[in-house]
């Protein structure tokens, strides 16, 4: 199947009829263990932990869709980032985007800085930069692109490029516009990562994770990481996930095409600036976006100048949910300062741009005109 066809991989990658029954769906093994077939052997599992046949239907569906060799399920995309960091040392460096998801942080900083391992957050936007950070013991660049919520891209291919002829792995969180929009293993990176959560489950019922390798080393390391740490993903979470897949490309035109006609209305709207949404041509780095992306998908985000305002828009929407997290059918509006990144202290989203006004979306399968009229009515009570 070609790799851009992503309406059919999206159907049918990982959830061939099941071989036992010819259930059209993946059947959910809800078996901690196995019966095993002698001495040391097996038909294919021993214990769910280390793998599961629902779990691997899921994880050769990612593999798929990002056109990687291994998939690996985790149980919340915190715990894929930190499959990604496990198997480092003591000494080595890792160099991270500079305004990342404020929990992305939080691991770095709270726990994984506490095994002497060094985290370094750059401006990856800028590939001076990157280039200028890289030493001799960088073991890894993880980007996030775009940013949450600040939608500032990254140039996956020079970072790729700068990284590679250093001998450093790069990892990229394609959270934010799922593998229909972007294909970072195409643009060269080493390693995907996803908050399953989020556009892949797309119903929000369920937290998951996911990395993508493309070497038989990134297999054996993020699956030993799988059975030795255990934070992997259940087999219901499993099929909720692939049930999602099955409509992701669906979901995604009609979360690309809301998206667009919301950015264009907020463009318009005189009460609130700082609106990043990489599909306008105002935003900075529009071109880079029409070079690697597909789409500029529905995250968004804009300032309505202090926290009281950002309170009161929050309040009168009757459409758009005021919750943190993204990517499901639903139209939500969060607070970064309070929400996805609290766990800041204030020098530190001050020093990213992270304001008391900033309010972001993620904009649903709705009706787009009923979301353009909810917002304006929320705008109008700021
Ligand atoms: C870009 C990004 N990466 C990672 C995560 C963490 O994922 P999870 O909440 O599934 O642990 C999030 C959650 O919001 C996110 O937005």
């Amino acid at each position: 199947m070609s790799q851009h066809k992503y309406s059919t991989l999206s159907v049918h990658a990982g959830q061939e009829p099941d071989p036992l029954t010819g259930a059209v769906n993946v059947p959910v093994y809800l078996s901690s263990t196995f019966e095993l077939t002698g001495i040391g052997t097996d038909k294919g599992w021993d214990y769910s932990r280390a793998g599961n046949p629902t779990r691997d239907r899921l994880e050769t569906a990612l593999a798929a869709l990002e056109g990687g060799t291994s998939g690996h399920a985790f149980g919340s995309g915190m715990a894929a980032i930190y499959a990604l960091v496990a198997m480092l040392h003591a000494g080595d460096h890792v160099i991270c985007s500079h305004n990342v998801y404020g929990g992305t942080q939080r691991l770095f900083d709270q726990i994984v800085r506490h095994y002497g391992i060094e985290i370094e957050y750059v401006d990856t936007e800028h590939l001076d930069a990157v280039a200028a950070a890289i030493r001799p013991n960088t073991k890894l660049i993880h980007v996030e692109t775009p940013t949450n919520p600040l939608m500032v891209l990254t140039d996956i291919g020079g970072v790729c490029e700068i990284a590679h002829a250093r001998s450093v792995d790069v990892s990229v969180d394609n959270t934010f516009l799922s593998p229909v929009l972007q294909s970072p293993l195409e643009l060269g990176a080493d390693i995907v990562m996803h908050s399953t959560t989020k556009f892949l489950n797309g119903h929000s019922d369920g937290i998951g994770g996911a990395l993508i390798g493309t070497t038989p080393e990134h297999k054996e390391r993020f699956h030993l990481v799988q059975k030795a740490v255990g934070g992997i993903l259940s087999p219901f979470e499993c099929f909720l996930v692939l049930r999602g897949i099955r409509t992701l490309a669906l979901r995604m035109k009609q979360h690309e095409e809301n998206g667009r006609a919301v950015a264009e209305f907020l463009s318009t709207q005189p009460k609130l600036t700082r609106l990043a949404y990489p599909g306008l041509t105002s935003h900075p780095q529009h071109a880079l976006a029409v070079k690697q992306q597909r789409g500029f998908g529905s995250m968004m985000s804009f300032d309505l100048g202090t926290q009281a305002a950002a309170g009161r828009f929050l309040g009168a929407l009757k459409v758009f949910l005021s919750a943190e997290s993204l990517g499901g059918v639903e139209s939500l509006a969060s607070h970064s300062a309070t929400t996805t990144h609290a766990a800041l202290s204030d020098a530190e989203r001050a020093a990213v741009g992270i304001t008391e006004g900033l309010v972001r979306l993620s904009v649903g399968i709705e009706d787009k005109e009923d979301l353009i009229a909810d917002l304006e009515q929320a705008l109008a009570a700021v």
